[in-house]
């Protein structure tokens, strides 16, 4: 994907600052739809972090956000980071804790461990320590790097900027103390998840198949994680909508099919650990073929609940038929059925979607 994306621009003469920096980087970079094992992509030192890294740009992310996996070797911590674009931050494996501060306001730190979920405020300085003298702490990052490099084109401005973005983070004692609170049905504000695989869930049922799901408002950042989950012999409605939605397997196994309107269907097979980008528009939709719930957490571009943002946002609990993004079930494709019956038939998992089709 990087060489179409850097072919392209020279085609054009274009300057892509972000694809100039990321080549600075000197990291290997991971293209396609989606990534089957996040925890053994081979990573390599990175001089920047002080760790070690690979970058992931999958063609879903379509141009607006990126992730990257870093570890933080046994006993070590990286270099103190600050920039000028949003990144939520997600532990793979490993505990350890973050230092947050700004000129003129006192030095935080908070711990955190596999599962945790948050998302360094704009343009503070930032520290990752590993905790443990024995393992590495790996994490991944998603960011809006893309968007907020290739607007600005400066470097020093998104990464040697000294304002202060007083109104996401003064310095608060309690910041990251793990609080939250519900401002919506299935809303929450919060600035640290310290595990989103056990975060209860609040029924989803729009979205069908029995699903549940909590959003997140982390850290006044228009990037707005959410974690849902579906039952055992159960697969969600398609839906569609903007590009950059980095969808991370929590728990369970199975596959999505991702696809554009009229055109052919790819299939990503996941289980825990995987993670794919559906592009932008184009339908997806989750089948658990697994022995326990299906667990994903959803990484997005700008999806806010919160802020307008740029994005435009899609209506993925109102059916095609209605103007909305959703395929409702009785409208589906009957191949989609089809084959879900014969991977539960491979797998050797119950059949649950009866109730939800007259005809079983
Ligand atoms: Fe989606």
């Amino acid at each position: 994907m990087s060489q179409e994306i850097r072919a392209d621009s020279r085609e054009h003469s274009l300057i892509d600052t972000y694809q100039d920096w990321l080549d600075g980087q000197n990291l290997p970079t991971i293209t396609g739809y989606g990534v089957p094992d996040l925890m053994s992509v081979p990573l390599k030192p990175w001089e920047r972090k002080g760790g070690l890294g690979a970058f992931i740009r999958l063609i879903g992310a379509e141009g607006f956000n990126d992730a990257y996996l870093c570890e933080i070797p046994a006993g070590a911590s990286l270099k103190p980071q600050k920039h000028l674009f949003d990144e939520l931050i997600y532990i793979l494996e490993g505990q350890g804790a973050t230092r947050i501060w700004n000129e003129g306001f006192p030095v935080r730190t908070f711990e955190w461990q596999k599962g945790s979920l948050f998302s360094p405020p704009l343009n503070t300085w930032h520290q990752h320590f590993n905790g443990r003298g024995d393992k590495p702490v790996r994490y991944l990052g998603v960011t809006l790097a893309p968007v907020f490099l290739n607007l600005i084109n400066d470097l020093g401005f998104i990464f040697n900027n000294d304002y202060v973005f007083k109104s996401r983070y003064s310095g608060e004692e309690h910041y990251f103390s793990g609080k939250t609170k519900l401002v919506g049905e299935r809303t929450t504000e919060t600035n640290l998840v310290p595990d989103v695989r056990a975060v209860q869930l609040k029924n989803s049922l729009k979205r069908g198949a029995g699903g549940s799901s909590m959003r997140f408002l982390m850290s006044g950042s228009l990037m707005s994680p959410h974690v849902s989950e579906f039952p055992v012999g159960t697969y969600k409605k398609a839906h569609r909508h903007v590009g950059g939605a980095h969808v991370i397997i929590l728990s369970g196994k199975g596959y999505s099919l991702l696809w554009k309107e009229g055109g052919p269907r790819v299939r990503v097979d996941w289980r825990d650990g995987s993670l794919f980008v559906p592009p932008a528009w184009w339908f997806h939709q989750h089948f658990n073929t697994g022995a326990e719930p299906a667990r994903y957490l959803a990484l997005k571009a700008g999806d806010s609940k919160k802020f307008k943002g740029i994005l435009q946002h899609a209506q993925t609990e109102t059916s095609v038929k209605l103007g909305g993004d959703q395929i409702e079930y009785e409208d589906e494709d009957p191949e989609i059925r089809r084959l879900y019956r014969e991977e539960l038939a491979k797998s050797g998992a119950e059949w649950r979607m009866a109730q939800f089709f007259p005809d079983g």
